[in-house]
């Protein structure tokens, strides 16, 4: 029988008063920010699930391929009884990662953690029915700041897939993954999946797409904001953009203002003035090579101990072993 459990440790309350303050803080910047973990309300994560489905959006199906393939060694070389994963999402690709384990007769439980509670639940709906001899335990959290609360019970390996590492700035990077080595024990493991720095012709349409999903995946941060702080975004009045920053190997989201306006935030009492053509950065996606993910790795105190890649060299796998 399945037991399973969710915690929440990221209410509505706490979101909402973290969602203010980096509203305030990113629309009073120069230039403009916001976060990207405010894009995944319920309807944000069901665009993202549309995403996945783009013939544009490689790193899905790369990814896939690369867990398809390896599933195998991947749990043979880890053995895991507990398979954790941070911005589980709807939990799609880890099957090929639980039924491996499964196989290997090691795994016992699952532990997804996610900021969408919506997603999370769906998720574990589904794995409840599909998994019935796993413990699934979810938490709703935010991985740069509940780590602490993923429980600690059997030999553990912490996945961190879709290229989600790459949305953290470098400085952020690697904090947040000297604080998943802090929670781990020496021997336990991290999957991490990265996105390659490859032609920018394949990268740029994954994040800019012919038929628009993404550019409405951009978009819903700001009715996120109109919902949650009763602010008044003409939301058709800004452009998604996305563009290859050769310096810095990320792509950058941003959306433009086409006309010059004021928006009123009702709850922050603030008021933004946008000229027309002002871009505000909504995501950065870094792209690696295995040197920056091996060297990352290493300052946070793993070594990295496998790296795979799909055919096509998109992206990268890669198993770290706590030190
Ligand atoms: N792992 C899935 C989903 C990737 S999309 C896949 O590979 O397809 C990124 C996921 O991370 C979303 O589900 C989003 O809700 C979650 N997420 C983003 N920022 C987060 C944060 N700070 N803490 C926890 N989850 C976060
Ligand atoms: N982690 C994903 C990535 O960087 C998230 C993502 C995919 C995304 N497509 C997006 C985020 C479009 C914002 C907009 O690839």
């Amino acid at each position: 029988m399945t037991t399973a459990v969710l915690d929440i440790y990221l209410t509505e309350a706490d979101a909402e008063a973290e969602l203010r303050s980096d509203a305030r803080t990113g629309l009073t910047a120069i230039p403009k920010v916001l976060q990207p973990k405010w894009f995944y309300d319920a309807t944000g994560s069901e665009i993202y699930e549309k995403i996945t489905q783009l013939p544009e959006y490689y790193p899905f199906n790369a990814e896939r391929e690369i867990l398809h393939t390896n599933a195998a060694r991947i749990a043979a070389a880890s053995g895991a009884e507990t398979l954790v994963e941070l911005g589980s999402g709807s939990s799609e690709k880890t099957r090929l990662l639980l039924d491996a384990l499964a196989d290997t007769g090691t795994l016992r439980r699952y532990v997804p953690l996610d900021v969408s509670e919506a997603a999370l639940r769906e998720a574990m709906g589904a794995l409840a029915v599909d998994y019935p001899q796993l413990s699934i335990h979810g938490i709703v959290g935010d991985f740069t700041r509940h780590l602490g609360q993923i429980p600690t019970e059997g030999k553990r390996m912490l996945a961190l897939l879709g290229g989600t590492i790459g949305n953290l700035e470098p400085a952020d990077r690697a904090v947040f993954l000297r604080s998943i080595r802090q929670q781990l024990a020496a021997g336990e493991q991290l999957l991490l999946g990265t996105g390659l720095v490859i032609d920018p012709g394949v990268m740029v349409p994954a994040y800019d797409d012919a038929q628009g999903v993404t550019a409405d995946f951009n978009r819903n941060v700001l009715r996120v904001l109109n919902r949650e702080l009763g602010a008044n975004f003409d939301v058709d009045a800004f452009t998604h953009l996305a563009l290859w920053n050769t310096e810095r190997e990320w792509i950058e989201m941003r959306l433009r203002a086409t006309r010059s306006m004021i928006v009123h935030v009702a709850e922050l009492g603030l008021d933004v003035p946008f000229a027309v053509g002002e871009e505000m950065r909504t995501e950065t996606s870094a792209k690696f090579r295995r040197s920056g993910v091996r060297d990352e790795l290493e300052s946070a105190g793993f070594e990295l101990t496998e790296w795979w890649t799909d055919s096509q060299d998109r992206f990268a796998l890669s198993l770290a072993t706590a030190r």
